[in-house]
């Protein structure tokens, strides 16, 4: 990883301004690797280095990257007048300046964000020429019949017309089902389903590429995870390694019925 300037790296990873770090520089209230530093030009390499601000230990390599699981009525945005946004998921001393949400969630929809400062990363997983896949338990209406499992992998047309890239699906018990996208336009998947004649429910994102949400992260709980973790989001697999994946982690959803 990249060396940084000890002040940028100071100001990048706090919601100090560039002149309070001059002055808690010049209070001698930084340390880098347990050393007292007052030269703000100092290079150092943060995923090799400790550094600590009054006692506090800054996180993070070059970039942060947060997951959460998004509860119902949480909105994917940085700020907004009338909704909780998911950054409100973030404790204060993980919400550095620039962390937005990489990719949406409906506000009735639940399951795995991804936060970033990291822009060259977020495009990477939203562009759609990276054709990086995301995962989602839906419940439906109805019973996913071998017919609209056949529609959907061929990519269904939508009421507006719009074509959808073909999508794999596997039908779970109890009208449950995990459908996989690499594509991310408006309500995607439950106007997929509607133009098959069925209504989701709920959605649950499980997946994005080959990072499964951890099961252990409960609703509106939040884990920063490593640039090499999230890398695996980038990595394919396949569609049958992944499910078998979020099966193992998530069967207790349907089958208790917590969705
Ligand atoms: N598709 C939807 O319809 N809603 C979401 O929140 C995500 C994908």
């Amino acid at each position: 990883m990249a060396e940084i300037r000890l002040d940028k790296l100071l100001a990048n990873r706090s919601l100090y301004s560039r002149n309070d770090v001059k002055m808690i520089l010049k209070k001698g209230a930084v340390k880098v690797d347990g050393i007292t530093e007052y030269n703000g030009s100092r290079k150092i390499n943060p995923d090799l280095q400790e550094v600590s601000c009054y006692g506090k230990k800054i996180i993070g390599g070059s970039h942060v990257y947060v997951l959460v699981n998004k509860p119902v009525g949480y909105i994917c945005a940085t700020e907004d007048k009338i909704h909780k946004t998911v950054l409100e998921l973030v404790p204060d001393d993980l919400k550095i300046k620039g962390l937005f949400p990489a990719g949406r969630l409906d506000i009735d929809s639940t399951g795995l964000v991804l936060l970033t400062d990291d822009g060259e990363l977020a495009h990477r997983m939203l562009s759609p020429k990276s054709h990086v896949p995301k995962y989602y338990l839906v419940k439906l209406a109805h019973t996913l019949q071998h017919d609209a499992i056949e529609k959907l992998a061929e990519g269904v047309v939508l009421s507006d017309k719009t074509i959808c890239l073909p999508a794999q699906t596997q039908a779970l018990q109890d009208n449950y089902a995990l459908i996989c996208l690499h594509e991310g336009k408006y309500h995607q998947v439950k106007r997929m389903f509607a133009s098959l004649g069925n209504h989701v429910e709920f959605l649950h994102r499980v997946a994005i590429g080959g990072l499964v949400l951890p099961e252990n992260l409960a609703l509106g709980e939040h884990l920063e995870i490593l640039h090499k973790d999230v890398e695996i989001m980038l990595k394919s697999e396949s569609f049958q390694v992944v499910c078998e994946q979020i099966m193992k982690r998530f069967s207790s959803y349907w089958i208790n019925k917590r969705l």
